[in-house]
């Protein structure tokens, strides 16, 4: 496989595709191979990959001398694990009660009609993922929704349209 020739590039490769460089041998090495590590393990994994890639866990699987099906049952029981690889934006839909009775559900729609998939999913060019939280803690500013790490309260599908627009325009400034 190519190396990335610049660092737009290198953002755009999927992480999972860094394996070649041995990242996981590297990360494992930090451990001893004892079954109480796989949690650890799955921890710097995701944190150097950002989810768990399917190839990552088998190998995991085969370092700790357990069945693939625990290492696979782990990664998909803990809300912290993510199977699949989040997109570089990361748009959060407030569904708690505030935000509900004040429109929260059609703020949710308009970006899922927006951004073509549904919570817990990515586009597939990576550039958002679309998630659901019970309450950001900033109900007064009902509803809500968090791009990245800004909170963007009083929201209209209107509002959450333009917004998306913006990201979008910033995207492809980038790209250029
Ligand atoms: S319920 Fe949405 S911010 Fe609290």
């Amino acid at each position: 496989m190519a190396n990335p020739s610049t660092e737009q590039e290198a953002r755009a490769l999927p992480r999972a595709q860094e394996e070649t460089c041995g990242c996981l041998t590297e990360i494992l090495s930090h451990f001893e191979g004892r079954k109480e590590e796989l949690i650890p393990i799955l921890q710097r994994v995701q944190e150097h990959y950002g989810y768990l890639p399917e190839d990552a866990m088998k190998k995991i699987a085969g370092f700790l001398q357990l069945p693939e099906s625990t290492v696979f049952g782990v990664g998909t029981f803990y809300a912290q694990f993510k199977l699949v690889p989040s997109g570089r934006n990361i748009i959060r839909v407030c569904r708690g009660t505030a935000c509900h009775v004040r429109g929260g559900a059609r703020i949710l729609r308009e970006v899922e009609k927006r951004l073509g998939i549904k919570p817990g999913e990515s586009t597939p060019d990576l550039e958002y993922s679309l998630e659901t939280v019970a309450c950001i803690g900033a109900c007064a500013l009902a509803p809500t929704m968090v791009v990245n790490n800004e909170t963007h309260g009083e929201m209209t599908a209107k509002k959450a349209a333009e917004i998306l627009e913006q990201f979008k325009g910033k995207g492809d400034e980038e790209r250029a």
